[in-house]
């Protein structure tokens, strides 16, 4: 059975990417830890767009989650034909003052676990020539970020992780894009103890995956939702990166130093 499997399915972005591909008749596969979350989430799109939807509670930061996560994907039929890695954590403050485990646990989710997911489901999809990955990164991903840096470095390698293997694979009928959106109304910052940056629009998780699935049909590497979004990228790349790095450090420096 042909599935789109969603990791962070159970809020913000994720829970959106849910909602939108349900609503089309796309079958879903919905992963995150909360599994109350997931139950409730398939039974309500299940019963009201006529599609199955199932769930797998899974902390995504153990060693052996994904291969646990494919195994059963495959133990129960399904055809992975879209892939949303899109579960994700960040982090703020003085890098020193962080706790380092809670950074390398981020590494797990954001990078290690997308990796390792990317790389089992990524392999049928070349052999059925057909298939596309979202990997969600975010537009603190095309620069350094001082005080969010564990964050914003998680990001740059998903979105050069994501352009390098869009290439490989654009040959073979598979689509790898990355989707970079900026700050979004969702529980992302409660769920990181962090601010919310200052002095930035926001968008709403529907409009970030709208943005994601027009990006998808026409075959994009990465795609920045939101025009602010994208022009204050296009502006960062016209200044030196220390000057950015400058700026965006003066922004985001905590308070008491
Ligand atoms: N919101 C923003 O401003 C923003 C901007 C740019 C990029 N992003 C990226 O967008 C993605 C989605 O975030 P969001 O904004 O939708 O935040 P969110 O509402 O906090 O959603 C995060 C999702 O990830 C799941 N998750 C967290 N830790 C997990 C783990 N160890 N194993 C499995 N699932 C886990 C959470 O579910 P459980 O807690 O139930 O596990 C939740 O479903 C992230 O990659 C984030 O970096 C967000």
């Amino acid at each position: 059975m042909k599935t789109t499997l969603i990791t962070g399915a159970s809020s913000g972005i994720g829970e959106a990417f849910a909602r939108k591909l349900a609503s089309q008749g796309e079958n879903v596969l919905l992963v995150a830890r909360s599994e109350d979350k997931l139950i409730a989430l398939c039974s309500e799109l299940g019963r009201t767009y006529n599609i199955k939807a199932q769930h797998v509670a899974l902390d995504l930061t153990e060693d052996d989650a994904p291969t646990k996560l494919f195994e059963e994907a495959k133990e129960r039929g399904l055809e992975v034909e879209l892939l949303i890695n899109n579960a994700g954590f960040g982090s703020m403050g003085d890098f020193t003052t962080l706790e380092l485990e809670r950074e390398l646990e981020m590494i797990d989710l954001n990078i290690k676990s997308l990796v390792a997911l990317t790389h089992l489901f990524l392999k049928p999809m070349r052999e059925r020539e057909r298939g596309a990955i979202i990997n969600v990164a975010s537009t603190a991903g095309f620069q350094p970020v001082p005080y969010m840096t564990t964050y914003a470095a998680t990001k740059a390698f998903v979105l050069s992780f994501s352009d390098a293997l869009w290439e490989e694979n654009r040959a073979h009928g598979i689509t790898v894009m990355a989707l970079c959106p900026g700050v979004t109304d969702t529980n992302f910052f409660a769920a990181s103890e962090m601010e919310r940056p200052p002095m930035r629009i926001s968008q709403t998780p529907e409009q970030v995956v709208a943005t994601a699935l027009s990006g998808l049909k026409r075959g994009r590497g990465h795609i920045i939702s939101g025009w602010t979004n994208y022009l204050m990228t296009e502006a960062e790349r016209l200044v030196p990166r220390s000057v950015v790095t400058r700026i965006a450090g003066k922004a985001l420096r905590p308070k008491k130093q």
